[in-house]
């Protein structure tokens, strides 16, 4: 197979198993491309890409924009707090003003649910999500599954705790259908009030004792609370968290094994992660964030070639 099953990265949920080996070759030739001299192709000389963030991103926004730069795109960005968003423009004109430009591409980061859906039966260009509120975060699990798999040769089989705000974390929804899809085991671990009730349907078993879930998995990803997403408090206090939910080297030096520490980012060092662990040579995070850019060219580049010029 060397097509994608879809035209838009909108969540795992759309993809198959196909989809994800083709992304992940994609991204092994692109990775070598990124560690050359010269780290640039020229095969998108002839696409323009928006980047559309109306949610706050570091890693993201910069990692989409250096892999398509590295692919010779023409690239704009846009973010929410300077635009006339805050005029009162509706999101379809927004991007209807952006897309009458000639814009073949847009990555959209939104905080509502179901945002890249909606766009994608309403303009006409590719659409790539970058994150939907507490929905999906397709890129994040695929550089995630990348960087298992880079590490441990392939994740199926493999065991993966899911550890934190799994409740409002688009991360771990993306994971999950990431992981499954590709025959790994899955469980998640964290606070009850923060594991959403419908969550065994998906396949996950629930564990809430941090250090059985440690002594099963063979890969720990560790989430933030999403404190930004909480009206109400969902535990007593940060203390108590850690001491539950937080990762120490203590706790993983009484494993009788050594497990692969995992993070999205951004991290809040002491909660649920301490430093030693975080700068360890156990944890993998910012292989993730390098191997972010080879699956981000991939997911453009395959889906660039979809599209009718
Ligand atoms: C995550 C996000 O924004 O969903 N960060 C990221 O994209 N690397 C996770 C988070 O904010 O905790």
């Amino acid at each position: 197979m060397s097509e994608l099953s879809v035209d838009h990265l909108l969540g795992i949920k759309y993809l198959n198993k196909d989809d994800i080996n083709l992304i992940f070759e994609t991204a092994d030739h692109f990775k070598e491309v990124i560690n050359r001299p010269i780290k640039k192709v020229p095969s998108l000389r002839d696409i323009t890409i928006a980047n559309l963030f109306f949610e706050n991103s570091t890693r993201t926004r910069l990692s989409f924009e250096l892999a398509e730069k590295r692919l010779s795109a023409d690239v704009v960005n846009f973010s929410a707090a300077s635009s006339s968003v805050k005029k009162g423009e509706t999101l379809i004109d927004t991007v209807n003003n952006i897309l009458s430009m000639k814009v073949d591409m847009v990555v959209m980061r939104h905080p509502n649910p179901g945002a890249g859906v909606f766009l994608s039966s309403h303009v006409n260009a590719s659409i790539v999500n970058a994150g939907d509120g507490a929905h999906e975060h397709p890129t994040q699990a695929l550089l995630d599954s990348y960087s298992i798999r880079e590490r441990l040769g392939e994740v199926g089989g493999k065991k993966i705790v899911i550890v934190g705000d799994i409740l409002h974390s688009r991360v771990a929804l993306s994971n999950i259908f990431a992981l499954k899809l590709q025959g790994a085991e899955v469980k998640v671990c964290g606070p009850k009030t923060l594991i959403p009730k419908y969550i065994e349907k998906l396949g996950v078993k629930v564990e809430t004792d941090l250090k059985k879930a440690l002594a099963w998995c063979d890969i720990a990803n560790m989430l933030r609370v999403q404190n930004e997403r909480m009206e109400i408090s969902y535990f007593p206090s940060t203390r108590e968290y850690t001491q539950q939910f937080g990762v120490n080297r203590k706790l993983l030096d009484s494993l009788d094994k050594e497990i692969v520490i995992m993070h999205p980012g951004p991290i809040n060092r002491g909660v649920e992660i301490t430093s030693d662990v975080a700068d360890s040579s156990q944890a993998i995070i910012l292989d993730q964030v390098q191997n972010g850019v080879a699956v981000r060219m991939a997911v453009i580049y395959l889906l660039a070639s979809k599209i009718k010029r």
